[in-house]
Order: C-alpha cells, then sequence, then structure tokens
C-alpha cells in the first residue's frame, strides 16, 4: 500500500506546564523482596529520575528487605541498577547522595518475631532523618508471599498507625484464578482498607495507555464515531519478540492468559471502550473501567485459542522452542500465545467485535491497538476502471502505538493527484511521540510509584475490576487444564504465532494485522 505520511507536531508547547506536579510528604519506601530483579531494573532507576526531577521530598528513605543478609551490598548493587537500567554515567555526583537513602533489612517473611524489629529499624530511620510517620510498603516478592507479610504487618500495628498516611503496593499477579483473587483480597482488605491498597499494573504508568483517555475525551472528533455506528472491529495485540527470560518455573505456573491478558490487556481494552467518566479521578475512572468488563458475557471456550512457540528463528538467530527453555517442563502445557475475540454488550459496542491477541517470541515487539472503521455506505469510487496501482479503496483505520515507536495513525482514502480519473489512496497522518515531544516516554513505575505516594489510585486496579476479569478468563483456564493440548509447539518462534487463530477472525472474513508497531 502506497502511503504519504503527514506528520504531526505540537503547535506550541511553551504554555504546558512545567512542574505543577505534587511533592508527597517525606516517607519510608519499604521494598519486600527489595533484592530482586524488578527492584534493581525498574524501581530504582525510576525513584532515582524521579529524585533528579525533584519529585522525591528532600528526606526519604528506601529500605530494601529480603531473607538474605546482604547489608550494604544492597546500596551498591541498586546503584549498578540505576546505571545500568537507567542510563545513568556511573560519574553522575547524583548517585552517592541518592544511594545513602537506600538500607537494607534482612528478615524471613515468615517470621512473626522478625517484623517487630522492623518496626524498630523504621522508627530508628525516621527519627534519624527527620522523616514523618508516612510509610509505602511495596510487594515485589513472589506472590505467595503476600498474604503473610500484610498479616504480619498487621499484627505490628504497622497498617494502621495513629499518625501518618499508610499504604501498600501490589505487584501481579494478583491471584492466578478467580477464587485466590478474591481469598487474596479478603486477606489485604482485612489488614488495609481499599484506600490503602495500590494493585500496580504497570502499563497504566506509560505514558501512551494514560494518552488514550486523553486522547478521547479532550478532543471533540473522535467520540461521536467512537461506537458500533462507525466500527467494524478492534484488534489489540501484545507482541513480544523476547521469550521466558530465565523465568521458566514463573511462567510454567502462568502462561500468556494470566501473564498479560487478565491485566495489561484488559486494561488496554476497558481503556478503549469505557464511557467518558464525570472527572479524572480515581472512584470514576474505576467505575467506567469496571462497567466495561461487566459488560463482556461470558467467552464461549470457541472464541479463545492457545499457542505454544516451538524453535525458530528472531533477528537472524536460532532460538530455543519454550519446551526446551531452562527449568521448563520439556512436556509443558502452557500457553506462550492467547487470542481471544469478545463481545461488549451494552448501546456503544453491541455487536463490534474486539480481537485480542498476546505472545512471546513473536515476530516483531509491539503493542498495538487498531480500530477499523465501517466502509462508507456507497463507494461511488471504487468501480472506477483505472489501471492505476493504487485504486484501493481501503476502511478508516486508527492505530494507536502503545510501544515501542509510540505514536497514532490514521489512514484515510486521498485522490491521488495530476490523474484524469479519481483514482484513491491511502495515506496516513501519524502523530509521533518522539519527533512530536523531543522524548521518549519513561519507564511506568515513574508515575506510579510517584502517584502511590501522593495516595492518587486512579492508575491501579481496584478489587472489583480485578475479581470481574478473573471471572471472565477462569472459565477457559479451567478449559485449558482440563485438555491437554495436542499438538503443542503450534507456532515457530519468530512469527506472528499459531494459525489456528486465524480462524477467530476468518468468520469475519478478516485477518490480524501483521505490519503493526510500524509508524507509517
Ligand atoms: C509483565 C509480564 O507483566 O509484562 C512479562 O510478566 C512481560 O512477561 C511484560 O514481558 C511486558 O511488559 P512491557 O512493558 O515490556 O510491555
Amino acid at each position: 500500500m502506497a502511503t504519504i505520511q503527514m506528520k504531526v507536531s505540537p503547535e506550541d508547547l511553551s504554555h504546558v506546564p512545567q512542574g505543577q506536579e505534587r511533592i508527597p510528604e517525606p516517607g519510608i519506601l519499604v521494598i519486600f523482596g527489595g533484592s530482586g530483579d524488578l527492584t534493581k531494573r525498574k524501581l530504582l532507576p525510576a525513584l532515582f529520575h524521579l529524585r533528579q526531577t525533584g519529585l522525591l521530598p528532600p528526606q526519604f528513605a528506601i529500605v530494601g528487605v529480603a531473607r538474605r543478609p546482604i547489608g550494604d551490598e544492597f546500596a551498591a548493587d541498586m546503584r549498578q541498577g540505576i546505571v545500568e537500567f537507567g542510563g545513568i554515567d556511573p560519574a553522575d555526583p547524583e548517585l552517592n547522595e541518592f544511594a545513602s537513602h537506600i538500607s537494607y533489612y534482612a528478615l524471613n517473611f515468615s517470621d512473626p518475631q522478625g517484623y517487630s524489629g522492623l518496626k524498630a529499624e523504621l522508627d530508628r530511620i525516621a527519627e534519624e532523618k527527620g522523616i514523618g510517620p508516612d510509610r509505602l510498603f511495596y510487594l515485589a516478592t513472589a506472590p505467595e508471599f503476600f498474604a503473610g507479610i500484610v498479616e504480619n504487618l498487621g499484627a505490628q500495628g504497622m497498617a494502621q498507625p495513629e499518625k501518618g498516611r499508610v499504604a501498600v503496593i501490589i505487584e501481579k499477579p494478583f491471584g492466578h484464578d478467580l477464587d485466590s483473587a478474591r481469598i487474596l483480597n479478603q486477606q489485604v482488605n482485612a489488614v488495609f482498607r481499599e484506600n490503602q491498597v495500590f494493585r500496580i499494573d504497570h502499563y497504566l504508568g506509560k505514558e501512551t495507555v494514560q494518552n488514550l483517555l486523553v486522547f478521547r475525551f479532550a478532543n471533540r472528533i473522535f467520540e461521536p464515531v467512537w461506537n458500533r455506528n462507525y466500527v467494524d472491529h478492534v484488534q489489540i495485540t501484545v507482541a513480544e519478540k523476547i521469550g521466558v527470560e530465565g523465568r521458566g518455573p514463573f511462567y510454567e505456573k502462568a502462561g500468556a492468559l494470566r501473564d498479560v491478558v487478565q491485566n495489561h490487556m484488559m486494561e488496554l481494552l476497558s481503556l478503549v471502550a469505557l464511557e467518558p467518566p464525570s472527572s479524572f479521578d480515581a472512584g470514576s475512572v474505576r467505575r467506567e473501567k469496571l462497567k466495561v468488563w461487566q459488560a463482556i458475557p461470558s467467552i464461549p471456550i470457541l472464541n479463545a485459542v492457545r499457542g505454544q512457540y516451538g524453535p525458530g528463528i528472531v533477528d537472524g538467530q536460532h532460538v530455543v522452542g519454550y519446551r526446551d527453555e531452562e527449568r521448563v517442563d520439556p512436556e509443558s502445557p502452557t500457553e506462550t500465545y492467547a487470542a481471544l475475540h469478545l463481545e461488549i454488550e451494552n448501546w456503544r459496542w453491541a455487536g463490534v467485535p474486539f480481537f485480542l491477541r498476546a505472545g512471546k517470541r513473536m515476530k516483531r515487539h509491539a503493542t498495538e491497538i487498531a480500530i477499523q472503521f465501517k466502509q462508507p455506505p456507497l463507494l461511488i469510487f471504487n468501480r472506477m476502471k483505472t489501471g492505476d496501482a493504487c485504486q484501493e479503496i481501503l476502511p478508516n483505520l486508527l492505530t494507536i502505538r502503545i510501544q515501542p515507536n509510540e505514536g497514532i495513525a490514521l489512514r484515510f482514502g486521498a485522490k491521488v493527484p495530476s490523474t484524469p480519473h479519481m483514482s484513491v489512496c491511502p495515506v496516513t497522518m501519524d502523530f509521533d511521540y518522539a519527533s512530536a515531544f523531543g522524548k521518549s516516554s519513561a519507564n511506568g513505575y515513574e508515575r506510579l510509584l510517584l502517584d502511590a505516594m501522593l495516595g492518587d489510585q486512579t492508575l491501579f486496579a481496584h478489587r472489583d475490576g480485578v475479581e470481574t476479569t478473573w471471572a471472565l478468563l477462569t472459565p477457559i483456564l479451567q478449559a485449558w487444564a482440563s485438555k491437554t493440548p495436542e499438538v503443542f509447539p503450534n507456532y515457530f518462534a519468530g512469527t506472528w504465532g499459531p494459525e489456528c487463530s486465524d480462524r477467530l477472525l476468518e468468520r469475519y472474513g478478516l485477518t490480524w494485522r501483521n505490519n503493526i508497531g510500524v509508524p507509517s
């Protein structure tokens, strides 16, 4: 398809308010599972960046908590993580100052006695650094420790202190099915009130994901066509080139549906489909998202497809199949690809199919939402006999590139100039974040950590939302668990996933988009 590209740039950035962000009160961030990868790769680089941009209070402390007695090694290790994963110059003088706010406390998570020691240590640090009573507990451990940690914090009176604001951030996975999510919610809410609980989904911290609401509700022209009268169907893709990256044991228990569909993809879907919230606050936004998930009827098992990658070629390199990955069962039935067709039964969306797919070891790394509009009611140019290669009338298509190459493109038909007849050619208007704003979007954790410190729950999952999405997907998980897939592996690494997922779209005469993630 020939395309003509039009770059969109901001008309004027001079009026964009700078430095308007609120700064949290001085407090202590306690990271359980502090010695793990997430802390080093994502959390500490994000915190350092917040510090650099002046968004952390002058008095703050970060305390890593884990089992191993690593002491001062922790701060050094985190410093190295900031350099490596945050792209920071090791000679940056701010690094030393920042490292002086980091300490470590060794604790066996299931030992109740240890928590009184932790409490005393936090009080000591607060006293020494002149920090008030605010505490933020970040659970970045394996999920089996969540309930025990919460219970012990409660037993020591650390969850509901007399003074200060205390909150808990809980990493995914939040449960592994409906029952376990309900139990975990009960355990957490027995200690923390819901307004103290921040269930994190890092997709909600991504600029492009937050922009979905801005795109829809800060502009007048899209909303009138954002419905069943104009939209033909929606495709949402989370494609990753990477495999399981040494996380075999975790992934064996998760699989694609649990790992990214129940959380990241359901969030994307809700932001595409929700009704306009009455304001941008936690209550309004989360209520509208919940209504979307509640409007999805149960998904017939025939509308769900699973896949697992075999060996293949990615970026010119041979890669092993999933069953040959480290610490993975050689006969594993775990899906590394999942695709769904679902409907949203409300006045806006009735009859519009939504297709979702997520996979590891796919051909390209790209997360994209594609909204295809209906054809005009009468194609007056379609029957023109022109002999021109460009005579092609494609429906309007809005593609939102969540990552990489973050941007938004709109395809429409244009008359090819200097031709004697009405020759139509698809062209694209393309807004590209990097060229418009000149900066790449930050790792989602920065926004989310700051919001949690400020007590803003808008970009965090509510217990009702978590349970509703699990309720939708648990029957599929159960059906898959009850029947071993006969044909695994069923796609080669480095491809667009199993052929059998095409059948979800074939009945509508459609195909999956395969040039996703590429700016026009
Ligand atoms: C995580 C999943 O939640 O999201 C990973 O556990 C996945 O398996 C990752 O790779 C994808 O996140 P991102 O930000 O790289 O798209």
